[in-house]
């Protein structure tokens, strides 16, 4: 899909689509339609006045004339009251574009940009939702298909998207090319994702990565089984231990030059498939254990477009890989394991695999001596039950760090809420003939997995984001077809983007 930007008095080619957006209430339809297709503009108001087009949300309004001279076609959508105008309505908007051109087979669209601003939605951050939307719209993991569902001839080839003002080309230019760099980064992570877990490994895993630091300016060092028990990392060692695929410890480090400003660093959950090892989980459902890994492929994401965006950050990026099964080697319910901090743990459920390995990575962090620390994991079905696929849960022990974040949530859509990491939670995970146990009653799981992780992280500004609910949707969406979502990439791009 080629996207350009183009300007209403300048382009000259003729499209099979133009798309407007229309507010609820509007008397007339927005002036830059009357510049670009002033035929249009008259049936529309006449539309509008006949009360056959309200401006409504979701409202669809499109009409032809062989009158027009720009286009073939024209679309309205109705956005609904401007006073409740969002972000997130503007991306189902777009998503609604990419559906209705696809189904007739519009080739070539064009949309003037400018209806869809208003004092809270700028031309410049229009100028990135539309790619950024389209681009994640536009994904489908349909690669072991032997008959497409989209046939390649409903494909929309070229968007272009029609401002008014030419001054701006620079910076709208430079919006668009790096929200293209963020989407091409979601629909990478939701790739290693969506691979089963045959496909995609530990190894697999590292594979991408050492690739991804390859295409970039990145450090990149896997650690293997021998340097990972040479560490002493207790918890990666003891989950891996029931799979003959070997674990993998990911380090990857960007913008060295930037190192005075001190270090971020980010750490992903990467179990590649979830068994549950030997208290193993039922099998409705099991096959999904595969998004497991999602924690690392959002970092994986991340550091792909680190380097294409050229933040001037210091970023380490931790994954420990590892697949959770059964096998003969496994790990025991009531295993006592010593970990990388030198804490031991009672391994109460092999389930609970998630903050085992996290921990030690958590723990390893303190060699970078970072000033903030962010995970994502897929950690418990507790936190899927609580917020569904419509939030992230959040729990942090930096109040600054946690309001950034959850500020970088509302822009992205990938939204946060806090849950609280009070000391008397630690009481349900503390152990008897250990530190501590890697599971509880069950009550307040995800802020008792939290506690747990709360143990091993070296400094005080860490926030854990369980992405247990969001990582994954069970059915399409307008800009996510079923599977991987890729969360986690757009949310800590934009908060990396606005550090200071
Ligand atoms: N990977 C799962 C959590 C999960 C469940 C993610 C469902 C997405 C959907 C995690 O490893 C797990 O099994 N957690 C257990 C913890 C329990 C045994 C304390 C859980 O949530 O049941
Ligand atoms: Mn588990
Ligand atoms: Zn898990």
């Amino acid at each position: 899909m080629n996207i350009s930007i183009d300007f209403i008095h300048e382009s000259k080619t003729k499209a099979d689509l133009l798309v407007f957006g229309l507010f609820e209430g509007e008397a007339n339809p927005p002036k830059t339609l009357q510049v670009a297709e002033p035929v249009a503009f008259q049936m529309i108001k006449t539309a509008i006045q006949k009360k056959r087009l309200s401006g409504k949300e979701g409202e669809q309004y499109s009409t032809y004339h062989d009158q027009f001279k720009r286009t073939s076609q024209i679309l309205a959508l109705g956005l609904g009251k401007k006073d409740s105008w969002s972000r997130e309505k503007f991306r189902k908007r777009v998503a609604e574009i990419l559906n209705y051109a696809k189904n007739q087979n519009c080739k070539f669209v064009q949309i003037l940009t400018e209806t869809f601003t208003d004092r809270s939605l700028t031309s410049q951050e229009v100028a990135g939702l539309i790619p950024e939307t389209l681009d994640r719209a536009a994904y489908r993991f349909d690669k072991y298909l032997t008959q497409k569902k989209d046939a390649p001839k409903k494909e929309v080839d070229r968007i272009e998207l029609l401002f008014s003002k030419k001054e701006q080309k620079k910076t709208l230019e430079t919006a668009l090319e790096q929200a293209r760099i963020v989407a091409d980064a979601v629909n990478f992570t939701r790739n290693l994702i969506n691979e089963p877990a045959n496909v995609m490994p530990p190894r697999e895993l590292a594979r991408y990565a050492r690739e991804v630091a390859r295409a970039g300016k990145i450090k990149c060092q896997v650690l293997g089984p021998g340097e990972i028990k040479k560490l002493n990392m207790g918890g990666v060692i003891a989950v891996s231990q029931g799979s003959h695929e070997p674990a993998q410890f990911i380090i990857l480090e960007y913008g060295n030059a930037y190192k005075n400003k001190g270090t971020i660093c980010l750490v992903g959950k990467g179990v590649t498939f979830d068994t549950g090892g030997i208290s193993i989980k039922p099998s409705r459902d099991m096959e999904k254990m595969k998004y497991d890994m999602s924690g690392a492929a959002s970092v994986l994401g991340i550091f792909k477009a680190l380097s294409r965006l050229k933040l001037p950050l210091h970023v380490v990026g931790l994954a420990p890989c590892v697949e959770n099964m059964p096998g003969g080697g496994a790990q025991r319910p009531g295993d006592i394991i010593k970990m990388y901090n030198g804490k031991s743990v009672e391994v109460i459920n092999t389930d609970a695999e998630g903050r085992l390995i996290l921990a030690d990575a958590l723990a390893y962090t303190e060699k970078f001596k970072p000033k903030a620390i962010i995970d994502m994991a897929t950690l418990t079905g507790a936190c899927a039950v609580t917020f569904a696929d419509k939030c992230i849960g959040l729990m942090g022990t930096d109040h600054a760090l946690v309001e950034k974040v959850i500020k970088a949530g509302e822009a992205t859509g990938e939204r946060c809420w806090e849950l609280p990491l009070w000391d008397e939670y630690f009481d349900i995970i503390k152990g008897h003939h250990s530190d501590m146990m890697n599971a509880g009653s069950g009550y307040g799981g995800t802020i008792t997995a939290a506690m747990f992780l709360k143990e091993f992280v070296p400094i005080k500004p860490w926030v854990h984001l369980d992405i247990a609910g969001t990582a994954w949707v069970d059915s399409d969406k307008p800009y996510n077809s079923r599977g991987a979502t890729g969360v986690g990439v757009r949310l800590v791009l934009e908060l990396l983007k606005n550090w200071k």
